[in-house]
């Protein structure tokens, strides 16, 4: 049977980064992913350009862009792995990239680019990589070679000192997402948070929904804002928090669909949202719509719609007028009453999704490993040997690269403990 130092399951982000890193410190190392294609993933991320880490982390504050049951959990490994360093391995590599939008760096050709790096650097370290082949079992051993792990895989069973799950999470199950990270958690007594679906478009009941559904396809900047679940369980007792100091919001771009809203701002604040809270959103934010409204009142006879119209978007005045008839005549003639509901229920629209998409449109799985079980310097479970990276550990990245840069963080504090 032959016997390597690791064994890493799953090629995608995390794997291929840490397989490279041990294989570079002299590891003997295989990488085994089930999937006939590489980095998929990382293929359709940031629109085919990978948005492949943001300049604006602060690792000290992880809560800022990080979610989870104890966001503290990542700071140790974002220290240790910076975008900067990432940054220094993309230029090594000579890829050409630039800045887009809040730090957000991407690929100037495509994403191609950066999975010909994370192949490159697992050639330097000497990398076996079986794929497509799948894990069937992971067994614990006590071989005379150090082996910690027997696993059964398509060709064949092998032993390992070291067993890395760099599977992700349930995301997109067309190109290969499973709950093998899960299952094997599971198997060796390891908690879970429960998985859901974030990064998601929100969707909104069918009648609930008709008045707005003429909207599709209108994007439009908003502030939009939900209060933040507390915790299930603290590290020390907590004061009680305010609801405002729990207020988590994000001024970005909202999109209107068929069946819901999406866009970065509800992808944003998906990732916070629990079933039964409601979402409030502020769609002219920056603008003092009652000021406004009075003010046209007093001079303008044009009709509330098309005063309206130059303080948010035509299609979004037309749709909001036709839901109160107060609203549906010349500005002059409607009361303060009317003006003022009209101008509160653009900035603070209050609204309860039904649901999400789900995992087929969700960009990441919030929830996974339960980090109490996990070494925040290694990513070791309480399973000696077994460690877990990636988007499988119950940590979850704000749009715009966080995921991409745990991946290559928590990937190399664990390649370095190896
Ligand atoms: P990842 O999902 O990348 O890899 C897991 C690997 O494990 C896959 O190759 C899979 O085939 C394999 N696997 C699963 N089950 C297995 C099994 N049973 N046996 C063997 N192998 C198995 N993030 C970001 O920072 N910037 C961005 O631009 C984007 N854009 C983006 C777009 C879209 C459409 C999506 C869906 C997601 C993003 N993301 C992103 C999120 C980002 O892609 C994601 O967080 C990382 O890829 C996670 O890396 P992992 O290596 O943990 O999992």
């Amino acid at each position: 049977m032959q016997s390597f130092d690791v064994v890493v399951i799953g090629a995608g982000a995390a794997g291929l980064f840490c397989a490279g890193q041990a294989g570079q410190r002299g590891l003997k190392v295989l990488l085994v992913d089930h999937s006939d294609k590489l980095g998929e993933k990382i293929r359709i991320s940031g629109g085919g350009r990978c948005n492949f880490t943001n300049r604006d982390l602060e690792p000290a504050a992880p809560h800022k862009h990080f979610l989870g049951d104890n966001p503290n959990f990542c700071r140790s490994a974002l220290a240790r792995y910076t975008p900067q360093d990432f940054i220094a391995l993309v230029q090594k590599h000579g890829i050409p990239f630039h800045e887009k939008h809040k730090g957000q760096l991407f690929g100037d050709r495509s994403a191609d680019d950066f999975i010909g790096m994370l192949v490159a650097e697992c050639e330097a370290g000497q990398v076996t990589r079986w794929q497509p082949c799948s894990v069937k079992a992971i067994r614990s051993c006590d071989a005379d070679d150090g082996a910690r792990y027997e696993i059964d895989t398509d060709r064949g069973p092998v032993r390992s000192r070291n067993v890395v799950i760099a599977t992700g999470g349930l995301s997109i199950p067309k190109i290969g997402a499973t709950d093998f990270g899960y299952r094997i958690a599971r198997q060796f007594g390891l908690r879970l948070v429960e998985p859901r679906p974030a990064l998601v478009p929100l969707t909104f009941d069918g009648d609930a929904w008709a008045p707005y559904s003429q909207l599709a396809g209108l994007a439009l900047p908003v502030q939009i804002s939900t209060v933040r679940p507390e915790p299930v369980e603290g590290p020390a007792p907590r004061k009680a928090s305010t609801s405002s100091a729990r207020t988590v919001s994000f001024h970005e771009d909202l999109l209107f669909t068929h069946r819901g809203l999406s866009g970065p701002a509800v992808l944003q604040i998906s990732s916070y949202w629990r079933p039964g809270q409601p979402i409030r959103i502020d769609l002219a934010p920056g603008v003092d719509l009652k000021e406004a409204l009075l003010q046209a009142k007093a001079r303008s006879r044009k009709l509330v719609a098309n005063e309206l119209a130059a303080l948010v978007p035509a299609r979004l005045a037309d749709a909001w007028v036709q839901q109160d008839a107060a609203w549906q005549k010349p500005i002059g003639d409607a009361t303060d009453k009317a003006l003022l509901a009209l101008a509160e229920r653009l900035s603070r629209w209050e609204l309860v999704p039904t649901g999400t998409e789900g995992y087929k449109k969700a960009e990441v799985t919030a929830g996974g490993v339960d980090t109490r079980d996990l070494s925040s310097q290694t990513m070791e479970s309480k399973q000696p040997g077994l460690f877990f990276i990636g988007e499988v550990v119950d940590v979850t990245g704000w749009l715009g690269g966080y995921n991409f840069q745990w991946a290559w963080a928590s990937a190399h504090a664990c390649a370095q403990a190896l």
